[in-house]
């Protein structure tokens, strides 16, 4: 494929991605937290975060049209090792036809106990939350992190925001915050920190 019709199916599919995400934004604003998906400085910082041994998954929850997800692929996670998570169906849909061998589960990322494959349980590397869990409530939140210490125990996850302090009460929440990246290169600029449980 020459070069101009890589760029040419590029953009044509960046164009589509935050299409799909715009129109979800309109439909539900606060499930998307976002009105355009994560930029390309922001996703490789959150790749390049990214621990996992052999025999262990990336867990992605809210992957929205994959940007983070083809990061981690850049990255050299296997796509047999990624198993991503969205809640909403169209975009559940896109994802497994522009990711062929990823895991797509379309379902709730609070609920992950029944919404993970039990083999996966325990076997998770690091998880990456794209939910805007800032907006919020505390109760809300405490049911992500016990939903993730479910399956990934003594993990924690990271998280991703426009907040430059922790956008978590972890102290609250029985975790450890620490901000790992940072990029101007996103709209509007953003961090990402990373969440483990208080021990
Ligand atoms: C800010 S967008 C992030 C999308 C993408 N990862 C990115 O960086 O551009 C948040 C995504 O989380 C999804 N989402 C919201 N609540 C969810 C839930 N409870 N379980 C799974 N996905 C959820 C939304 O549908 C949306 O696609």
């Amino acid at each position: 494929m020459s070069e101009l019709t890589a760029g040419g199916d590029a953009d044509r599919r960046q164009a589509s991605n935050a299409g799909l995400f715009f129109r979800r934004w309109m439909a539900n604003p606060l499930q998307m937290g976002s009105i355009i998906p994560s930029s390309p400085s922001l996703c490789r910082r959150i790749a390049a975060l990214v621990e996992r041994a052999a025999d262990e998954v990336v867990l992605e929850l809210g992957a929205g049209t994959g940007v983070v997800s083809r990061a981690l692929l850049a990255a050299g996670v296997p796509a047999e090792r990624l198993v991503v998570v969205e809640i909403v169906p169209a975009m559940a849909e896109h994802l497994r036809a522009v990711m062929p061998g990823v895991q797509v589960i379309c379902g709730d990322a609070f609920a992950l106990e029944r919404a993970l494959p039990a083999h996966w349980h325990g076997r998770v590397g690091t998880a990456i939350c794209g939910i805007p869990l800032v907006l919020l409530p505390l109760a809300q939140q405490r049911r992500f992190v016990a939903a993730v210490e479910a399956v990934a125990p003594g993990r924690g996850f990271l998280l991703y925001t426009y907040c430059v302090t922790s956008p978590l009460p972890h102290g609250k929440l029985g975790l450890r915050a620490r901000r790992e990246a940072w990029t101007p290169l996103n709209f509007p600029p953003a961090s990402v920190w990373r969440y483990q449980p208080r021990r």
